[in-house]
């Protein structure tokens, strides 16, 4: 650990910053469907970065030549594989790919695409079909000799599947009303139709392979899984031979998909878990967080990570089929994992994962970790922020404050028209009670993106609560934030706000710059084009007028999304050594 004076200091500094290079250089892997001739195809972070395999049980082969964004689901006995690349040095405008999986490496362009912000690509054996937003507008197109617009889309939108003559999806349809609807859009006529319902939130939709659409809703008590006919648009409740996943309770789903002979495979989520069903009936599976399930060489196989374990390929019977291999130092640094309800100053209860870290002590320094999104989960998922934490002598605290998903609709819509307010107080009362716990004698607050606008909410709303603070990617002014945005993101924030666009200003960390008092590191990737860097660097001028003390560091060559190892260090780095000094002062 760093010692008091200045040499070791700086050797125990760069044991940890090694350790944090072993830690991202443990190989993940994630199932995205099998292709022709049985093999298996991948998103890996291997090398450096995430790439696309395929893999027949014994070789391992790259398919793609430069990293890529992300890959689009594989149908079975698909030959190739479609995927997407930010063209943009990180700025998000994407262009399309397509690479045969008998030909590695060969990887083409697909002609007649615009550069845009890709959310959603889906194929068949003869089309392809993306949702994409430009600085306009979002839209839907195909390709099939040629790209077309299908339709333009009032927001933010993921395209998810194709048959003959539909596409399926879900989208920020009516923006206002802060859920995500399912929308079927017809590939001949352009004709979208919604799926609308003010009590949940859309997930996901795929096509049966007898022709309905699965829909699966995030619901305000529960989660629901719907069978709607897409020629009537009529929905009714899906009702399963197996009942265990009745029993589950699920209050949301995080994959659904067919099998070959038409099972179905759904993974129910619930406390930051997920169980795997197919037909409705269970499967024995490791705990964690399960995705990807697909039918490959006779046994069903899919990804699992944990708090204990990176993404990795298991099958059913928890055979390991492909695993990254993570080095002895970190269980030893890991200490015992918690899953608690935290009480807010409001009464309700905060979903929190906490992780010990055998270096940080019981009370020690503590880390209160806030995720971005705001809507995603923190969850019993591997973490490279959290165990990089854990390396450097912090216990963390995530909280799933109001606005995460995977607790219902009512607590993921309790965030909207109210950012930086009850949110924050959720994010607030974790801290006190990782103090009241035993867990923290010192509490440090740091987030990357919806993370990073609490992490700036909290030092300005509650100066002298938190020792100090990272701020990554962060929210400071939303007014300007909205200006500089795309068609999705514009769609995003009114979202977020409800429609009241009036609070822009009220709920902007700018605003309150006079009380900033405590130490602040902001991290911020200069080609970030969601959360711009111009008004960090607003910020910055303010708070240098005011005599404000922060530290920063603006990120070249890379945006918002990280996907390259030396995207994570950039981050990581800066803001692990500003915490070992706050620590030693
Ligand atoms: P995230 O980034 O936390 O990584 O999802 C965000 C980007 C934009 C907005 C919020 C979060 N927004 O409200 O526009």
């Amino acid at each position: 650990m760093p010692g008091g004076s200045g040499g070791e200091l700086t050797s125990g500094y760069a044991r940890i910053l090694d350790e944090i290079i072993g830690l991202l250089n443990i190989e993940m892997y994630s199932s995205v469907g099998v292709g022709s001739g049985d093999r298996l195809v991948l998103m890996g972070l291997r090398e450096g970065a995430v790439n696309a395999y395929s893999f027949d049980g014994v070789d391992l082969v790259k398919l793609n030549k430069e990293p890529i964004s992300g890959i689009a689901r594989v149908p079975y006995d698909a030959d190739k594989v479609v995927f997407i690349r930010d063209v943009s040095h990180g700025r998000e405008q994407h262009l399309i790919y397509t690479v045969h999986l008998d030909e590695p490496g060969n990887e083409k362009t697909l002609e007649g695409v615009e550069p845009a912000r890709i959310l959603g690509v889906a194929y068949d054996d003869h089309r392809i079909v993306y949702s994409a937003s430009t600085a306009v507008e979002n839209g839907l197109f195909i390709a099939e000799s040629g790209v077309k617009k299908i339709a333009t889309l009032p927001g933010f939108a993921m395209v998810s599947d194709i048959n003959d003559k539909y596409a399926v999806g879900v989208g920020l349809l009516e923006p206002a009303t802060g859920r995500s609807q399912a929308f079927i859009a017809d590939l001949a006529t352009g004709k979208i139709s919604v799926y609308k319902r003010m009590d949940g939130n859309a997930i996901t939709a795929r096509f049966s392979p007898d022709g309905w659409v699965l829909i699966a809703i995030e619901g305000s008590a529960k989660a629901e899984l719907l069978r709607l006919d897409p020629e009537t648009m009529e929905a009714e409740q899906l009702v399963l031979p197996g009942k265990d996943l009745d029993e589950f309770e699920p209050r949301s789903y995080s994959y659904v998909g067919f099998l070959p002979d038409g099972e179905l495979v759904v993974v129910g989520r619930k406390n930051g878990r997920t169980k795997v069903f197919v037909d409705g009936v269970a499967l024995k599976v490791p705990e964690g967080i399960h995705g990807g399930v697909y039918k490959w060489k006779n046994r069903l196989i899919l990804t699992h990570t944990s708090l204990g374990n990176p993404a990795r390929i298991i099958d059913v019977n928890g055979e390991v089929v492909l695993s990254g291999e993570v080095p002895k130092y970190i269980y030893e640094a890991l200490g015992s994992p918690g899953f608690h309800f935290i009480e807010s100053s409001d009464g309700s209860k905060v979903p929190t994962f906490s992780i010990e870290s055998k270096r940080a002590g019981k009370p020690g320094p503590t880390v209160v970790l806030v995720h971005g999104g705001p809507f995603s989960e923190d969850a019993d998922v591997w973490d490279f922020f959290a165990v990089s934490l854990a390396l450097a002598g912090y216990n963390v605290v995530k909280p799933n404050y109001r606005g995460s998903t995977g607790y219902g609709d009512q607590w993921r819509m309790k965030i909207i028209g109210d950012p930086c307010g009850g949110e924050l107080r959720d994010i607030v009362s974790v801290a006190k009670w990782s103090l009241l716990q035993g867990i923290a004698d010192t509490l440090y607050i740091m987030g990357y993106s919806y993370g990073g606008y609490m992490t700036m909410c909290a030092l300005t709303k509650y100066p002298g609560m938190f020792k100090a603070g990272v701020a990554g990617a962060s929210v400071v002014d939303w007014k300007q934030m909205y200006e500089l945005s795309d068609a999705a993101f514009k769609s995003f924030i009114q979202m977020m706000f409800g429609g009241k666009m009036d609070l822009l200003e009220e709920r902007s960390p700018i605003t309150y710059i006079d009380n900033l008092s405590d130490p602040l590191m902001i991290i911020h990737p200069q080609n970030d084009s969601r959360t711009p860097l111009k008004p960090v660097l607003r910020f910055m001028e303010e708070g240098l007028d005011k005599g404000k003390t922060f530290e920063a560091y603006i990120a070249p060559d890379m945006g918002h999304a990280v996907t390259k190892v030396d995207d994570i260090l950039k981050i990581l780095y800066p803001a692990i050594l500003f915490l070992l000094r706050q620590k030693e002062i």
